[in-house]
């Protein structure tokens, strides 16, 4: 078993087969616990959003089911891309779907008896950009940056590679599965 506690976490961090990749990837991860305040102790009382009434969805489990769909996806759909030779990178894909919310663990903050509230600038950082502002601080390189700040509402109008908008379109397909039958606040 992995030392390293965002591995046992996310077991697809393993599925970056660049290793400066995987490597910049779980720092970022790492940095966004510490700088929003979790840890392993708490970190699966995070949620995936507050802005659904009794969500019981965990950030865990929407980054785990976003990855995990992601690599289905692309494990099923390379193909066209491969037979019409545009390049499409599963490394990318692997880390774009693992850090595309880390900015969440600055937007939600752990309060008393396992309680959650917005974080103080939430809507001022929201996580796109907060997120991405992390993956440039831990080093990772700008399409992993860019995948990170346009997979929201704010990159609707914003140019996309193609491992962006892979990401993007399975992101708001697992969320609208996750909140089905649910009201928003
Ligand atoms: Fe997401």
């Amino acid at each position: 078993m992995s030392e390293r506690f965002v591995e046992r976490l996310f077991p697809a961090f393993l599925e970056i087969k660049d290793e400066t990749l995987r490597e910049l990837s779980e720092r970022a991860m790492e940095l966004a616990m510490e700088r929003g305040g979790w840890n392993e102790s708490n970190i699966r009382l995070a949620p995936v959003t507050l802005n659904w009434l009794d969500c019981d969805v965990s950030w865990v489990e929407h980054v785990t089911d976003v990855t995990d769909m992601c690599l289905l996806e692309f494990d099923q759909m390379a193909k066209y891309y491969a037979r019409h030779g545009v390049p499409f990178s599963r490394d990318t894909v692997a880390a774009g779907a693992l850090l595309h919310d880390i900015g969440k663990l600055t937007e939600f903050a752990p309060g008393e008896n396992g309680t959650v509230t917005h974080s103080g600038n939430w809507e001022l950082m929201r996580h796109p950009l907060s997120g991405a502002i992390i993956a440039a601080q831990a080093g990772l390189p700008d399409n992993i940056v860019h995948l990170i700040a346009t997979h929201s509402f704010e990159g609707e109008k914003s140019y996309h590679t193609l491992e962006s908008e892979f990401v993007r379109t399975v992101d708001i397909f697992v969320f609208q599965c996750s909140v089905k039958g649910l009201k928003k606040k």
